[in-house]
C-alpha cells in the first residue's frame, strides 16, 4: 500500500473528526502517542508492558488502518485513531484521563514558512493538559533543534505543567521507557542528536 509522506494537517479535509473513538476500560491505565505513524513504540509499551491500553493519534488515515490491522492480528492493546491532533483530543478521550502523552519526532514541518503546520503548538499543549493525569507524564523528543525548543517554550509557558529537568531544561537521561520509535530507532542508528523533554502535569 502507498503511504503519503506528508498531509497538510491545516486542510479544511481534517476539521471534521471522523475517526473511530476507541472504548476504553475503567481503571486500566492509558498511554497516548500524539503522531504515531507506524506505532511501532506503542506496540513495543505493549510488550514491556500489556496491562495498559496504547492510543496512537494519527492524521494520515491509511496508516492508521494498517496500525489497526496489526493490532487485531496480534491481538495488541494498540489502538491508532485517525485524527488531527490538535482539534480533536477533547472528542476522542472526553472525560478519559491517561498517565502519559508521547509526542516522539513530531513534525515534517522544519522549515520557516511552514510554522503553521507544527504539531506542538499552545492548542496542541491545552489538548494535552487536557487528558493527563495529576503528575501523568508529557515526553517529547525531536532531532530538529528548532522543533525541541517550540515544543519546550510552549509546555513551559502553558502553566500547566512542571518541566521535570528544571525550568527551560531538556531532559538529559534518555528515553526511560526501555522502547523506540521507528524515527528514534533511525535517529540513533544514524548518530543524529536528540533532545528530549520531560513534563510531568501539575
Ligand atoms: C515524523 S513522524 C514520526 C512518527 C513516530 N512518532 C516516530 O517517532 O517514528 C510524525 C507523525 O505525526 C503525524 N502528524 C503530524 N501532524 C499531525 C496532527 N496534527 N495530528 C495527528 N498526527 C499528526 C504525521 O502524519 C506523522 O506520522
Amino acid at each position: 500500500m502507498r503511504i503519503r509522506q506528508h498531509v497538510n494537517p491545516l486542510g479544511v479535509h481534517f476539521e471534521k473528526f471522523r475517526g473511530a473513538k476507541p472504548r476504553f476500560v475503567a481503571g486500566r491505565p492509558i498511554e497516548v502517542e500524539i503522531g504515531c505513524a507506524d506505532a511501532q513504540f506503542l506496540f513495543e509499551r505493549a510488550v514491556v508492558d500489556p496491562d495498559r491500553t496504547y492510543v496512537g493519534l494519527e492524521i494520515r488515515e491509511d496508516l492508521v488502518d494498517l496500525v489497526n490491522h496489526k493490532a487485531r492480528k496480534i491481538s495488541a492493546p494498540v489502538h491508532a485513531v485517525f485524527c488531527q491532533a490538535q482539534l480533536h483530543m477533547p472528542e476522542i478521550f472526553g472525560a478519559t484521563v491517561v498517565d502519559r502523552v508521547f509526542v516522539n519526532f513530531p513534525d515534517p514541518w522544519f522549515k520557516k514558512k511552514h510554522h503553521a503546520r507544527r504539531m506542538v503548538d499552545a492548542t496542541l499543549v491545552e489538548g494535552i493538559a487536557g487528558i493527563v493525569r495529576p503528575s501523568g507524564e508529557v515526553f517529547v523528543q525531536s532531532d530538529v533543534w528548532d522543533i525541541a525548543l517550540d515544543a519546550m517554550f510552549v509546555l513551559e509557558s502553558s502553566g500547566h505543567f512542571v518541566n521535570v529537568a528544571g525550568e527551560w531544561s531538556f531532559w538529559r537521561e534518555g528515553n526511560p521507557y526501555g522502547v523506540r520509535s521507528w524515527r528514534e530507532q533511525n535517529a540513533e542508528e544514524t548518530g543524529l542528536p536528540i533532545w528530549r523533554i520531560m513534563f510531568r502535569r501539575s
